[in-house]
């Protein structure tokens, strides 16, 4: 399978990064867990960061030129037309859910979310004083789809919002067009609003396409509020700084409602870096893009030979594989035991709702190398 020039980095220079993923766990333990990439920046983030650092320029962020910077991006990518003026900034995607539902619904109402799902989805909801209302993943033959009849009962139960996690975080699904239009179609006639997380949808990878939601339908632009940002795709999260999008008058009120410095909490660099990677990082994410779909293929063949227990529906986005590890004994939460005994870190799949019981999250965004030495260590604990 193909070399790829991020295979070149090793693990002594990751070890000396002191973000979570590698400064969380014991030098003895991999991680292969919390959604960074172990690959080197974009040239272009870094050229800003860089300048930035020697003119010693890390105050307040000015965050007028993220929707420039965006919009065009947008429009480049998927052909999706957004306003300069409809695009907002916030600090990041998490804070901008919580800073829309705030908005959008009241106390006591019922947000709805598809688990297995991104374990702040629901935290967020019950942080608010809000009520999580459930509509689980169908697995079918032909892998993961949004239960369409669970969100209608629950938009029918009075849920006023939805936070919908597209492409789907754990399990790489990338919602079908025809999907998302039914969606859209009930939350148009239920009166709910979709706030879209499309963060990793810039990672589809080959054989999928990625949707921004308001460009199916005219009823999924009235219902829709998007939130993305660069720090996925681009592996900048700790620079801090998302973007919210409106597509329609009902949209644009909502975020008009929303505190008035909202956008004055994105970090400086955050915005610095979001725009150079808009701006001039599409070559480095052809190039991600490709060593995730290498990496991808090499994760089915490793599986296959090394823990053929595990079952696995490949991720159609993004860099995060969800085993279903449930036929190997190890418990409801078998990162523990892979973590404890296989010095293997992965995301527990009790943590992003009862079903994920017996699941592990793998975050495949690293070499070849480690690749095979995270799943060789996983097989070791099942030996
Ligand atoms: C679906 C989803 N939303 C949001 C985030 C985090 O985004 P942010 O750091 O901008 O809050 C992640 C991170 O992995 C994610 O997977």
């Amino acid at each position: 399978m193909s070399h790829h020039p991020f295979d070149e980095t090793t693990e002594a220079t990751l070890r000396k990064r002191q973000s979570v993923k590698w400064a969380h766990y014991p030098s003895d333990v991999l991680p292969a867990w919390v959604a960074e990439m172990d690959y080197p920046l974009a040239e272009p983030i870094r050229r800003v960061l860089r300048t930035a650092l020697d003119e010693n320029d890390c105050g307040y962020a000015d965050p007028s030129s993220l929707g420039a910077a965006f919009t065009p991006w947008a429009k480049a990518q998927w052909g999706w037309d957004v306003g300069v003026h409809d695009v907002h900034v916030a600090c990041d995607v998490v804070t901008g859910i919580a800073e829309v539902l705030r908005v959008v619904t009241a106390p006591g109402d019922s947000v709805v979310i598809e688990p297995p799902v991104y374990p702040p989805f629901a935290a967020t909801i019950l942080h608010l004083g809000r009520k999580v209302a459930s509509a689980p993943l169908l697995l079918r033959d032909s892998g993961y789809e949004p239960d369409l009849e669970a969100i209608e009962r629950a938009y029918a139960g009075g849920a006023r919002a939805h936070l919908l996690c597209s492409p789907q975080n754990p399990t790489g699904m990338v919602y079908s067009e025809a999907a998302l239009g039914r969606i859209a179609d009930l939350a148009d006639a239920y009166g709910v609003w979709v706030l879209a997380d499309e963060i990793h949808g810039a990672l589809a990878l080959p054989g999928a396409i990625h949707r921004p939601f308001p460009t199916v339908s005219r009823a999924a632009a009235r219902r829709a509020i998007v939130l993305t940002s660069a720090s996925k795709a681009w592996n900048i999260a700790g620079l801090k700084a998302a973007v919210l999008v409106a597509c329609s008058d009902e949209a644009r009120d909502a975020l008009a409602r929303l505190p008035v410095d909202t956008a004055n909490h994105a970090g400086h660099l955050g915005i610095l870096g979001s725009c150079a990677a808009y701006r001039e990082g599409a070559a480095w994410l052809a190039s991600t893009v490709t060593i995730l779909n290498r990496n991808r293929a090499l994760l089915g063949e490793l599986l296959r030979e090394h823990l053929p227990g595990v079952r696995w529906i490949p991720q159609q986005a993004g860099y995060l594989a969800w085993l279903d590890c449930t036929g190997l004994g190890l418990g409801p939460d078998p990162a523990l035991a892979f973590c404890t005994r296989g010095k293997i870190a992965l995301s527990h799949g009790p943590t992003f709702g009862r079903e994920g019981a017996g699941f592990v999250r793998l975050n495949l965004a690293t070499t070849r190398s480690l690749l095979e030495e995270a799943i060789r260590r996983m097989a070791r604990v099942t030996a």
